[in-house]
């Protein structure tokens, strides 16, 4: 089946997305590193962008497009402050607060070869709050990152994407925290979103796919404190929550293999 056989990445693409995820990962957490009371969301990016670019990687967010209706995303980072949710647009005169919960998502096209052939996607994403922390934004911090580790370990070969949402919702639900179902993860590695999605939450429609060495997923539980509705804000791209409620999300890109998860976007020192 053609479209089954592209998630399954061939074995050349393994070891580039493998690679470019460690560079992902590292630069991730320099981004992350940055976020401080009085730092604006253009600066985090422009800091992305220039390490991206600095290691051979393209910025697989500027200028994507989901339908082509839909402005181009303008940035390399998505920063999502409190109540946006994701796909924050970094600007100049939106300086980060004291306390603030920032989102960073970053994804990347490495190696980049101008008119060369095309490279490999990787995505990956951390909560990280500003200066002085409230206790239920480290919380919900603590919460959405358990979750993802949780839908990671249930990323097994013979396992389904279904057995992933379940771990993760499984974790999420008692705590009473609101799970974002407009937006889920997804397969990754040829495209910035390819198939399969990967949800943050089980439904009776959800389509019964095994997990295979070599398939590449994104996993990226978006977590709410109040309600999950959600809606993109008029600048096209910025996903709030309704109730104006602060959300978290963590990102990792995982190769399914025979001996567990891979997690290849790894931040320096980040065991899972
Ligand atoms: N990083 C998002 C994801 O995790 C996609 C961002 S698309 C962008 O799936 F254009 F907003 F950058
Ligand atoms: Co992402
Ligand atoms: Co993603």
């Amino acid at each position: 089946m053609e479209k089954n056989s592209r998630m399954i990445k061939d074995p050349a693409a393994l070891v580039a997305i493998r690679e470019g995820g460690k560079k992902l990962g590292e630069i991730l957490a320099e981004c992350a590193a940055m976020v401080a009371p009085g730092i604006s969301t253009k600066a985090l990016d422009d800091r992305a962008e220039f390490l991206i670019r600095q290691c051979g990687g393209r910025p697989a967010f500027l200028g994507y497009t989901i339908s082509t209706k839909d402005p181009a995303y303008p940035a390399s980072l998505c920063v999502s402050v409190n109540e946006e949710v994701v796909h924050g647009i970094p600007r100049v005169d939106h300086i980060i607060q004291d306390g603030d919960v920032v989102g960073l998502d970053i994804g990347m096209e490495w190696p980049f070869t101008p008119d060369g052939p095309k490279g490999y996607y990787t995505d990956t994403a951390i909560s990280v709050i500003a200066g002085t922390p409230r206790a239920e934004d480290e919380k919900i911090l603590a919460a959405t990152y358990e979750s993802l580790c949780r839908g990671i370990k249930a990323a097994t070969v013979g396992n389904e994407i279904k057995d992933i949402s379940k771990a993760v919702e499984k974790y999420l639900t008692p705590l009473g925290y609101g799970i974002v179902r407009d937006l889920v993860g997804h397969g990754v590695g040829y495209a910035v979103h390819e198939a399969p999605q990967v949800p943050n939450f089980t439904d009776r429609f959800q389509p019964s796919i095994r997990l295979l060495p070599g398939m590449v997923l994104a996993l990226e539980p978006m977590v709410t404190i109040g309600s999950a509705d959600v809606y993109t804000e008029k600048d096209g791209w910025t996903v709030s929550t309704e109730d104006h409620s602060r959300s978290a999300h963590f990102e990792h890109t995982i190769i399914i293999s025979p001996t567990g998860p891979e997690i290849v976007t790894l931040r320096p020192g980040e065991k899972i």
